[in-house]
């Protein structure tokens, strides 16, 4: 039996949090990277790791593929000398969705594999099938058959594909593919999310020739082979978020350091809308203030530049502390709600209509036992436990560090009263 890690929060209304967090790598830039290590017999040295679960998770899987590693703080050196294997087993893919990121570059450097598909999790059914048409388009042969994706290509060819909708990890994968693909790859309506730009700089690094990096239309002049690189992986956008919205909530006083501003344009706004302060130091950092007259702001998640669905969650929670109705709309995930059942629990007044959350506020929250079901419930969920007052309990809280580097250590060191219980 999983140890069941517990979260414990002494909430209450008059927390303010104040002080100075550094923000981590990037979650979702890191993973892509280690996988493009497959694409290549030499070296990537990548700095800026986030010593978060999934990257842990990601390290076992290209291990298992042929891959040496030395993680040295928030430096990982990896190579890749020879495909071991070609199969990413399904205890694996299950524990993280982001695994079939492997797809690509082994169907590229190694002609075959097999990933087992990724089965649904708490935000719903995650498809691969525009991935698949992508990599279909680009001469590979693909079967589904017993829970997994069995793609053979003797070797790749420059198409042209157009994505059917934004999609991050298909993005990723078809670039990571079609850099070693025979002839020019032209992808169209690529996600533009800034994960998949650090990507796209990586590869190039490596020797990949890429145009209409951060656009819409990518083109790929495949290359016969790819070398080493040094590369920084971006700061976490969500995770700057999240904290953005924890100082909101507890009229806080904080600053982030080591982040992009220019990755939150919307997020920013919209809390500026509501009443809370932001301002950019430098190009790097941000210094946030709270306001006790939050205005209720609907929101609706979309595609990057848009509002971001990864922060759904985490704004709820905010807008159960302002003075009226705010409406938010979930176009990315079809049940991206499983926080609203816990937040309930802890006095929250929400009610979910479809593709949408109804969050009436000004409700003073309470603590409560809760259960975190995914990643960014989990954080909602730490949010809201600050200022509700007394005990809040966090059951199954390993979802949390999935993709929140020291987060108990980040929030303490802000006037956070939090520690977490193993059993
Ligand atoms: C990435 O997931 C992120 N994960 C997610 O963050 C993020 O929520 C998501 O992008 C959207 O921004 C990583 O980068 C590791 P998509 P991804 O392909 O690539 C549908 C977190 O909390 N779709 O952009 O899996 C899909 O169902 C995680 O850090 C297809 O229909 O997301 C969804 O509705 C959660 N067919 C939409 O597209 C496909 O083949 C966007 O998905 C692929 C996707």
């Amino acid at each position: 039996m999983m140890a069941m890690d517990k979260i414990r929060i002494l909430g209450n209304q008059n927390l303010r949090l104040r002080g100075e967090i550094r923000i981590s790598g990037a979650k979702n830039a890191v993973l892509p990277a280690i996988a493009a290590s497959l694409l290549t017999e030499e070296k990537l040295a990548l700095e800026n790791i986030p010593l978060v679960k999934d990257v842990f998770t990601i390290l076992t899987l290209v291990k298992e593929l042929g891959a040496d590693y030395d993680l040295n703080g928030n430096s990982l050196s990896i190579q890749v000398p020879k495909i071991q294997s070609e199969e990413a087993s399904y205890e694996l893919v299950r524990a993280m969705r982001a695994s079939i990121l492997v797809l690509g570059p082994l169907l590229a450097r190694h002609g075959k594999a097999i990933v087992s598909l990724p089965g649904g999790c708490a935000i719903g059914p995650r498809p691969t099938d525009l991935h698949i048409h992508g990599l279909e388009r680009l001469g590979a042969d693909i079967t589904l058959e017993h829970g997994y994706i069995r793609a053979e290509a003797k070797s790749l060819r420059g198409a042209e594909v157009i994505f059917e909708k934004k999609t991050v990890g298909g993005a990723e994968n078809l670039v990571m593919a079609a850099s070693l693909a025979k002839g020019e790859t032209v992808l169209k309506n690529c996600a533009l999310e800034p994960e998949v730009a650090n990507l796209c700089e990586l590869l190039v690094k490596m020797g990949a020739k890429i145009d209409g990096i951060g656009e819409e239309t990518i083109r790929i002049k495949g290359v016969d082979e790819l070398g080493g690189a040094a590369h920084e992986i971006i700061p976490d956008r969500i995770e700057a978020g999240t904290y953005l919205i924890a100082c909101a909530l507890t009229q806080g006083d904080i600053i982030l350091t080591h982040t992009r501003p220019d990755h939150l344009e919307t997020l920013i706004e919209k809390l500026r809308f509501s009443g809370v302060s932001i301002e950019s130091i430098n190009s790097h950092s941000l210094r946030v203030k709270g306001t006790p007259n939050l205005k209720p702001q609907d929101i609706t998640t979309s595609s990057y530049p848009g509002f971001p669905t990864d922060m759904q969650a985490q704004f709820s929670v905010l807008m159960t502390q302002a003075e009226g109705t705010s409406i938010i709309t979930e176009t990315i995930f079809d049940r991206r709600f499983s926080h609203v059942n816990e937040l309930l629990r802890l006095g929250a007044n929400i009610e979910v209509q479809g593709d949408k959350a109804i969050v009436k506020g000004n409700t003073p929250l309470s603590g409560a036992e809760v259960i975190a079901m995914d990643l960014r419930a989990s954080a909602s969920l730490v949010l809201a436990g600050l200022i509700a007052n007394g005990e809040t309990l966090i059951f199954d809280s390993e979802h949390l560090e999935r993709g929140y580097e020291r987060i108990e250590e980040k929030l303490r060191s802000l006037g956070a009263h939090m520690e977490r219980i193993t059993d």
